[in-house]
């Protein structure tokens, strides 16, 4: 059930995706739907950026070339899931340990397309635990200010990204303000990125849900 929203979700993107183009390719299950639906229309990129190990297989699956995003020059689109998401487009990301390259990637690129199942929609972000990826060294000293802030902080034990970092997930956050509190996490010392998508958010966010897919569109900056 859940797997057929996000399947319809990420078929709904597909048409904003031109062939030939160089498409940059978030991370999880969602895109997982992306790259298979890439595959079985036949559609033809000229490579894609990834944000994951994950990613890169199942690109390599899919036969689909990928590029270097330091070599790809400007990239027009990028494509991934999010953990929770507003109708104004801002978003929680990083279930996937894969928030760096992600936030990388879509600051990288023109047009953000963020595709989910209609379970992530909310009207405030937090409900969601927020990943902070934080370098290892300065795991408790970041904890310690997150609770200043009034989270709960819980170390994602036994995870290292795909950097070498580690991963705090924090509860307890109610983000009315999320693009404050993204400044405000982006701050602290030995935190590498805040998985708070509302200074860069989608530009696109498309929602399947039972009765059909939406549509929603950020205000434009
Ligand atoms: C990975 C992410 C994913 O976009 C997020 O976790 C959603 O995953 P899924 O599509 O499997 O629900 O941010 O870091």
């Amino acid at each position: 059930m859940g797997l057929d929203k996000k399947r319809r979700a990420a078929e709904a993107a597909l048409a904003y995706i031109e062939s030939d183009m160089v498409l940059g390719v978030g991370t999880g299950s969602t895109v997982t739907q992306l790259i298979e639906a890439l595959k079985a229309r036949k559609i033809q990129l000229s490579g894609a950026v990834s944000s994951s190990r994950q990613t890169s297989e199942s690109l390599k699956d899919a036969g689909i070339p990928e590029l270097d995003l330091n070599s790809a020059g400007p990239l027009s689109l990028y494509i991934d899931g999010a953990d929770e998401a507003t109708a104004t487009c801002a978003l929680i990301k990083g279930g996937g340990a894969a928030l760096t390259r992600e936030k990388v990637i879509a600051a990288a690129a023109s047009r953000f397309i963020c595709i989910v199942d209609d379970t992530k929609l909310v009207e405030v972000l937090g409900r969601f635990p927020l990943p902070v990826e934080v370098i290892p060294m300065a795991r408790s000293y970041v904890a310690r200010e997150l609770v200043k802030m009034g989270g709960q902080p819980v170390w994602r034990d036994g995870v290292v990204t795909d950097n070498g970092n580690v991963i705090l997930d924090v509860h307890n956050l109610r983000l009315k303000d999320p693009a404050d509190f993204e400044s405000a996490v982006n701050q602290i010392a030995g935190v590498v990125t805040v998985g708070l998508f509302a200074r860069r958010r989608a530009d696109v966010l498309i929602v399947a849900g039972d009765a059909g897919v939406r549509t929603f569109n950020a205000e434009p900056a």
